[in-house]
């Protein structure tokens, strides 16, 4: 399964901070955003990444991230010119890969979590044995501000609307979507909604309607968290940094997640960490990698 990270749009929630930069690329503590939803592919075992972002931002995202060998895995980089909707990742996606199946992930989505890595690689494994697409519902506040999902008494997936103004569950569809290789036909076939987008949610009723849609339920052991405005940007920060320091552990480091994937050696790590100055992210990186080559 190849892996998209959606990482365009114009931002302009987060005025006067993202007219020059991308908010993708700005700090979530300690890291770019752009490293979260990375990392979620990256668990779910996807070496093939195409980064999607607004022509003007992609050199820096290039400068970022480079070809991805550093990490073990492939990076490509493709334009979108317009902030069209979602679905258009697929269309996007086609132009630059033959068709297969497909997770999007979108850019500013962190998920943070007990038994992440199984949801996700469970979620791969149902599109490789069943196909169809895999959704993940998550309890929010404010469900009129997203994707909802309903689901019928035995919990089973029977509606999803776009940004309801009468939501009928508070369970949100989040930014991470799993699709079989029907997904680009699918894109193909959907006509722009009221406000000009391919609306992911248009795409994922088609799923539903051919009764192959699933949603896991991401729990209360998850966090799903926002960052769309200036607050929520905050707030994730300061989530990654209690967190971080509470367990000294740091959530989506790529060269860590990488090491214990195998991708690359505790060696390859540790010079990665020479990098990264004299960073708390490199100094993590650093007692991982020693540690690491310690035990292996
Ligand atoms: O975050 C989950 C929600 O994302 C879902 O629950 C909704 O169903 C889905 O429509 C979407 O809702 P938003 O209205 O919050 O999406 P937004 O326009 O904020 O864009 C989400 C990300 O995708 C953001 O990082 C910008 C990027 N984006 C957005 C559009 C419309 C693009 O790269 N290209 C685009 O054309």
């Amino acid at each position: 399964m190849r892996g998209i990270v959606l990482a365009g749009g114009s931002g302009t929630r987060l005025h006067p901070v993202t007219r020059a930069v991308s908010k993708h690329l700005l700090p979530v503590y300690d890291k770019p955003m752009v490293y979260y939803p990375i990392s979620m592919l990256m668990l779910a075992g996807i070496r093939e990444i195409l980064i999607i972002t607004t022509p003007h931002d992609q050199e820096q995202f290039v400068r970022l991230l480079g070809d991805g060998s550093q990490w073990g895995i492939s990076l490509r980089f493709a334009i979108q010119p317009e902030p069209n909707g979602l679905a258009e990742a697929f269309l996007i996606g086609a132009d630059h890969r033959a068709g297969g199946p497909a997770a999007l992930v979108l850019g500013d989505n962190i998920f943070f979590g007990h038994g992440m890595t199984g949801l996700l690689t469970d979620a791969v494994s149902t599109i490789d044995r069943d196909g169809g697409c895999v959704l993940f519902g998550y309890r929010v506040s404010d469900p009129e501000r997203y994707g909802v999902a309903v689901l019928d008494a035995d919990g089973a997936l029977v509606d999803i609307e776009e940004k309801p103004a009468q939501p009928r569950s508070d369970l949100a569809v989040t930014g991470m979507y799993f699709y079989d290789e029907q997904v680009v036909d699918i894109a193909r076939g959907l006509s722009p909604s009221a406000r000009g987008e391919l609306e992911i949610t248009d795409l994922n009723r088609v799923y539903l309607q051919q009764g192959r849609a699933s949603l896991a339920d991401l729990g209360r052991g998850t966090a799903w968290l926002d960052t769309g405005t200036h607050d929520s940007l905050l707030e994730a920060s300061q989530f990654v940094q209690v967190l971080q320091h509470r367990q000294g552990i740091t959530i989506s480091c790529l060269e860590e997640i990488a090491m214990r994937q195998g991708l690359i050696t505790g060696e390859d790590a540790l010079r990665l960490a020479d990098q990264m100055g004299k960073s708390s992210y490199g100094a993590y990186l650093r007692k991982a990698a020693t540690e690491f080559l310690a035990g292996s």
